[in-house]
């Protein structure tokens, strides 16, 4: 551990560069893959017959980062501030190592991490087997209880820039620049006009509040946070064969109402739950209580919050739904939208 001259403590250090960390004869190459989103490049690397990924982390090509405020790359704050490090043993974050990569249009990183494609979740809608939802449950609710009263001095994110990310702003920023991304300029601009008209009861509740959450951030600063990793979708998750969640791309990091992490867990993977999303949430509800929390208190306010704040993240994309599915989804998220407003 090296203390800074400012009293901060460093637990991992960043190399100076990437072949500094791989050294010389790694075999590099591009890695395409289907389920990110933030349009950064990855490579895959091989190094005495080791299997890596590499994810490089550059404002300029990643507009989560632009949308999110993130310009020391969050998965190398984590890394070098011993966060990773302190995950209970439940988690596999794949992540060995971080290196800087400046280029002349700035400070850019790289994440480098074991190569664990052969045990992550597959791609498309397939259901994610109970016992598996069962144990992401249950080691979602470890990792909440093992960062119970987390307060974020190493610069996350802030819950009040959480919920504010897909605003407006969002689109003009992206197409201001020039960006193709169709989820910035596109799906969500037009999954917000869409959002109200096919939610006309929630969706004055939510625009407003995505234009000024304070009501929301101050509402839930009166019940529990914690670390929220921040994106547990299937695109990040994993199981590896001792049972271990594997669980990647901690770009969304910051402290927060643990509820809204099951909130965004139901959210994103509503087309996979091999459960209801109400027996979901009581799901993990019991695993907190089973970690020794007590829920009584505070539950029913924040689950209720929360649920209200993930729509703020994606009612947009709620609204692209035309199944029966996808239906059904949407009048249980307008109603969760009217019982958190009770509680602003
Ligand atoms: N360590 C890894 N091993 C194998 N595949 C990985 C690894 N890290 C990322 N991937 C694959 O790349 C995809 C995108 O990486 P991710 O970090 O989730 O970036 P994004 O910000 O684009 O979602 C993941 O959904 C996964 O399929
Ligand atoms: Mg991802």
């Amino acid at each position: 551990m090296s203390a800074q001259p400012d009293g901060r403590t460093h637990v991992r250090r960043v190399a100076a560069s990437i072949e500094e960390i791989l050294g010389p004869g790694a075999h590099r190459e591009p890695f395409v893959h289907g389920d990110g989103k933030s349009g950064v490049r990855m490579e895959r690397v091989v190094v005495d017959g080791q299997r890596y990924v590499l994810k490089h982390l550059h404002v300029a090509d990643d507009w989560i980062m632009r949308a999110t405020g993130d310009l020391a790359g969050r998965p190398i704050t984590l890394w070098r501030r011993g966060l990773l490090d302190r995950l209970p043993d439940c988690f596999d974050h794949a992540t060995v190592g971080a290196a800087w990569d400046d280029r002349p249009e700035g400070r850019g990183a790289v994440v480098v991490m074991r190569d664990v494609g052969e045990w992550l979740l597959p791609e498309g809608d397939v259901e994610i087997p109970l016992d598996a939802h069962l144990a992401f449950v249950d080691h979602m609710a470890r990792l909440h209880t093992t960062f119970w009263g987390f307060r974020d001095t190493v610069g996350l994110l802030p819950l009040s820039q959480r919920y504010v990310w897909f605003g407006p702003h969002l689109a003009d920023v992206e197409r201001a620049r020039g960006s193709t991304a169709a989820v910035p300029t596109r799906l969500v601009p037009q999954g917000w006009d869409r959002f109200a008209e096919r939610a006309p009861d929630a969706a004055p509740v939510v625009l407003a509040l995505l234009e000024d959450a304070s009501p929301l951030v101050r509402g839930l600063a009166s019940t529990p946070a914690t670390l929220l990793h921040g994106d547990w979708k299937a695109g990040n998750l994993g199981r590896d064969l001792d049972g271990r969640t594997i669980l990647l791309d901690w770009a969304v990091t910051g402290a927060g109402p643990p509820c809204a992490e099951i909130a965004h867990y139901v959210c994103l993977n509503r087309a996979r739950l091999p459960q209801s999303k109400d027996a979901t949430l009581r799901a993990y509800r019991e695993a907190l209580e089973r970690h020794g929390m007590d829920t009584g208190p505070w539950w029913d306010r924040q689950c209720a919050l929360s649920l209200l704040g993930t729509l703020l993240m994606f009612g947009w994309e709620k609204a692209w739904g035309e199944d029966e599915g996808a239906l059904e989804d949407l009048a249980w998220w307008r109603a969760r939208a009217l019982d958190g407003a009770r509680e602003l």
